[in-house]
């Protein structure tokens, strides 16, 4: 082991993230702003000074881990006589922000996501005082802007975010409240992060908004055009260097337009994968949910899409027992999964959330009907996921390689369907020609060739296909 303390930061932070992959972004975001003034990454809280919950509020459970999360810092605090900083970021902190300082007062600061870039001057003032310790204003243009431009990456496939916010209302949903209105970032901005990412060695990435295809970012600065669509942005993307895979999550039926489907054909980079959440199948429930197309609508999309991409793999999210859900209703969701045929879905039983109008709907289900509901939907959604990974068996698929695989001698990756792939090097004479540690370096950022052997639910296994050695 080398000596590293004499450069050793003077302090380290853990973060914590729960929810969504927008919390993943902005987790790493707070760990790009904190690095400047001092913390490094932390590998758990114990090793931390700085312990940052960033939290989801999206339904109840999520919400309550908070404040159990919370419990166990504060006695941590305690052992060491107070010499730990407690953060609460994320959408709880958004929502209940002075809620959580009055049931856990060990808590340090309270920040809103779009309040990140104010971490450092917020830790500053935490330290001095016990004044001001709230932020959640609303300034996402600042929040954009105020970022730095570049980022370190981590590994050959990172997030990148584009849009936030969102305007839709669905009537269960609290992401309105707690990200606020939609809006997107300008192209110059996106296109500068991507070429920083592209030229640390990330070879995909994934477009992020909590409605991407919402996306209308300002048109490149000299061009005079109008705003571009995401259509627009991902084959603009395309064209960078070293990025050769984009994906873009989570999107919403009504902005799937056609030239952004048309763009899963044409665009050698679109990787065939789509997350386009229903909620439904029933239109009495999308109608009571304000989604704003019908069932049909979105058997419509698919149609269009597995034309353009006959291969792709489709996700969706579900929500079951809405207020009013019938038997019927649940029925028809049932039937939509049966029609469409899906690769991965997320599947939640209806959680009522202060403040949203379905939470007053008349017709609350029960907890047992929801949760039998739901058993069945899963059990549906599982057949399909294992019937989708054991259809790979027996092709020759192309795998971006991220790291160590499960067992030694094995190297981890991604499919174009977003499935994790185990591979075997040793069918390559490389393996056993070079250090083994050194072969699997060299190829963590490649896309390589992989025979599938076998599927289970989650993920795939296969051994590498050999290249000519000119092809390294
Ligand atoms: N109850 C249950 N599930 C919800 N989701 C959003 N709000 C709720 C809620 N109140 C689900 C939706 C959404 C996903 C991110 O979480 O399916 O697409
Ligand atoms: Fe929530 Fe609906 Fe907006 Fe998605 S589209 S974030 S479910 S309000």
């Amino acid at each position: 082991m080398t000596d590293t303390s004499a450069s050793r930061p003077a302090k380290r932070v853990f973060i914590k993230t729960y929810g969504c992959q927008m919390n993943v972004y902005d987790s790493e975001r707070m760990r790009d702003v904190l690095r400047p003034i001092g913390y490094a990454p932390a590998d758990s809280a114990d090793e931390a000074d700085l312990v940052i919950l960033n939290t989801c509020h999206i339904r109840e459970k999520a919400t309550e881990k908070v404040y159990s999360e919370l419990g166990q810092l504060k006695l941590m605090k305690q052992e060491r006589g107070g010499d730990l900083t407690i953060a609460v970021a994320g959408c709880v902190a958004q929502a209940e922000g002075a809620e959580i300082m009055r049931r856990q007062p060990a808590v340090d600061l309270v920040l809103g996501p779009q309040a990140y870039h104010k971490l450092p001057e917020m830790i500053a003032r935490a330290s001095r005082a016990k004044g001001d310790r709230l932020e959640t204003e609303f300034e996402t243009l600042e929040k954009f802007d105020a970022l730095p431009k570049t980022r370190e990456a981590d590994g050959p496939s990172a997030f990148l975010s584009v849009q936030e916010g969102c305007d839709k209302f669905c009537t269960f949903c609290v992401v309105p409240y707690t990200r606020g209105a939609e809006l997107s970032r300008s192209v110059d901005d996106i296109t500068a992060e991507a070429r920083s990412l592209a030229a640390q060695g990330v070879r995909e990435i994934t477009l992020l908004g909590q409605n991407v295809n919402a996306f209308h970012g300002a048109a490149p600065a000299l061009s005079n055009e109008a705003d571009w669509t995401l259509g627009q942005l991902v084959r603009h993307l395309a064209k960078i260097g070293g990025i050769e895979r984009i994906r873009y999550t989570t999107s919403h039926p009504r902005d799937m337009d056609d030239d952004l489907i048309a763009a899963h054909g044409d665009t050698a980079a679109m990787m065939p994968f789509l997350h386009l959440p229903v909620q439904s199948g029933s239109d009495r429930i999308l109608r009571a949910m304000n989604r704003g197309h019908t069932a049909e609508d979105y058997r419509e999309i698919i149609r269009k899409v597995r034309a353009a991409r006959p291969d792709i793999a489709l996700a969706s999210d579900f929500i079951v027992g809405f207020p009013g859900e019938t038997h019927a209703d649940f029925e028809a969701t049932m039937q939509l999964v049966r029609d469409v045929n899906y690769a991965i879905a997320y599947s939640f039983k209806y959680s009522a959330r202060p403040g949203t109008p379905a939470a007053d709907m008349a017709g609350q289900v029960p907890e047992q009907v929801k949760d039998a509901r739901l058993q069945q939907l899963q059990q549906l959604l599982r057949e399909q996921q294992a019937a989708f990974n054991r259809s790979k068996i027996g092709q020759t698929v192309p795998v971006l390689v991220t790291g160590r695989g499960r067992n030694p001698g094995q190297a981890h990756g991604r499919s174009p369907w977003l499935q994790a792939v185990h591979f075997d090097l040793s069918g390559d004479h490389r393996a056993h020609d070079r250090d083994p540690d050194a072969f699997l370096r060299d190829l963590v950022g490649q896309i390589v060739d992989v025979r599938v052997i076998d599927a289970s639910l989650n993920s795939l296994t296969g051994e590498l296909v050999p290249v000519r050695e000119a092809a390294l």
